[in-house]
């Protein structure tokens, strides 16, 4: 079992500079969509987390081959060996449901487990079957799988009735190979959709409205190879600038895309943190002394993301008044708000909304982490915590960080990586 010790203290800030790696929620669906083809795909600047290894682990079993060399990966299907994600590997890590789409595309069937419910709320993905099912295929759940059949996809108009990143990737991955065109709409519009249909372009796909609410897919009779760029990750990155903000530092993230981050950006300037755009792509924060409270609704990019709202909530505990986030995108996200009272925060749950109020000074705790956001912000308090903050179940955190023990490190916290031998040493 491994856990991170953080010695923390309201007055060490963090400087320095620091790399941010390839985006996790765009190279899984880049990998997924590997599937849709013979040739070997290869992908720059992929990031080296544990969510990249479980659908490396989940492509193998469908008969990928592979190789991973510094951040490149080059991965080939010339064969689909097997149809099936199996429970554990979508229990794991629910995006494994991304290949579901190919899978029917190239292959005609599909077997994968329903994912169930998971820390943050029941994650249906009825809007991923009612898209597919509108482009001809069958579904039968049996056991807790759900077995689809499609003799051959074909066009159709489908609406999402909500706004679905994975259910969108999903939908124009199976249509690039369907019969005939499929129009998309309210298609979700996160730069990782854009990413994936850039990809998806380059291997022959017919795509317009990239990047649009609606999408049209005329569909070919095969894709092919190509090499591409991963981008960066905005929510590490966002990550980050809430590092630098909430330790009153003074940090440089190289390798970002701050057109992916504008709201997040823009929340930041607001709470007094000085956000600075060096070049096309690095960012420079600086702290403020005084942190000014503020309100924050989730909503669908180019919203404020989800996957930001446990970071800032830390950056709200040092604001001077209230501060209120609304979240809009998944039910139960508020389960890191118990780990942050132990830590001396004073926060309330009414529903979607938690209320904030600063600011509170923090000490350091045992405490556990229970998603992958929830983890970067106990990691976050516990750097502005006094005294000791040991963060439990550290795989939550691994699954979406590359090395952030090691990034922090560089900036000046004391943080490491212990495993329970060492800790029952002390
Ligand atoms: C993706 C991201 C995740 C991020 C989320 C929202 C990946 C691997 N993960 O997750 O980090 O927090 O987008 O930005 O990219 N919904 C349905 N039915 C469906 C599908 C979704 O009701 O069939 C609902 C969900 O319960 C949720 C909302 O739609 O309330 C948005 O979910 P969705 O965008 O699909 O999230 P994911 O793709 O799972």
């Amino acid at each position: 079992m491994e856990k991170i010790r953080i010695l923390g203290s309201p007055d060490r800030p963090l400087r320095g500079q620091v790399t941010i790696s390839g985006a996790k929620n765009a190279v899984l669906p880049a990998i997924a969509a590997s599937l849709l083809t013979q040739d070997e795909i290869h992908l720059t600047n992929i990031p080296l987390v544990k969510d990249v290894f479980t659908i490396l682990t989940l492509m193998s079993e469908l008969g990928a081959e592979y190789k991973i060399n510094g951040n490149c990966l080059t991965i080939a299907i010339r064969n689909v060996l097997c149809h099936e994600a199996s429970y554990q590997l979508v229990r794991a890590m629910r995006a494994s449901i991304l290949v579901l789409g190919p899978l029917l595309a190239r292959h005609g069937k599909a077997v994968v487990a329903l994912p169930g419910g998971c820390a943050i709320g029941s994650r249906p993905i009825d809007l991923h079957l009612h898209g597919l099912e509108k482009l001809g295929a069958n579904f039968t759940l049996e056991h807790g799988y759900i077995k689809a059949e499609a003799k051959k996809l074909r066009g159709a108009v489908i609406e999402f009735d909500k706004k679905t990143v994975g259910g969108t990737e999903n939908l124009v991955m199976a249509a690039t190979l369907a019969q005939g065109e499929t129009i998309l709409k309210n298609c979700a519009q996160e730069p990782e959709v854009t990413n994936l249909c850039e990809l998806l372009i380059k291997m022959g796909a017919k795509i317009d409205g990239v990047g649009e609410e609606i999408m049209r897919i005329k569909g070919v009779s095969e894709l092919g190879g190509t090499i591409h760029d991963i981008i960066p990750d905005r929510i590490e990155a966002g990550t980050f600038l809430v590092a630098g903000a909430l330790t009153k530092g003074d940090i440089y993230l190289n390798r970002v895309r701050p057109d992916h981050m504008t709201t997040t950006i823009e929340k930041l300037r607001y709470s007094g943190a000085k956000v600075e755009e060096i070049g096309r792509d690095c960012l420079r924060v600086q702290g403020s002394e005084e942190i000014k409270p503020q309100d924050i609704i989730t909503s669908p990019y180019p919203g404020f993301p989800t996957d930001m709202q446990a970071q800032f909530m830390v950056l709200m505990t040092q604001a001077n008044g209230t501060s209120i986030i609304t979240e809009t995108i998944f039910d139960r996200r508020f389960l890191h708000v118990n780990e942050l009272l132990r830590l001396g925060a004073n926060i309330e749950v009414h529903g979607d909304k938690a209320i904030i109020k600063g600011k509170t000074p923090l000490s350091g705790a045992e405490t556990t982490a229970t998603d992958l956001r929830a983890s970067a912000c106990l990691v976050l308090a516990g750097l502005i915590a006094k005294g000791e903050t040991i963060i439990n179940d550290v795989e939550h955190l691994d699954r979406g960080y590359e090395r952030i023990e090691d990034k922090l490190k560089q900036l000046g916290a004391s943080i490491e990586r212990i495993t329970t031998e060492k800790e029952e040493k002390r």
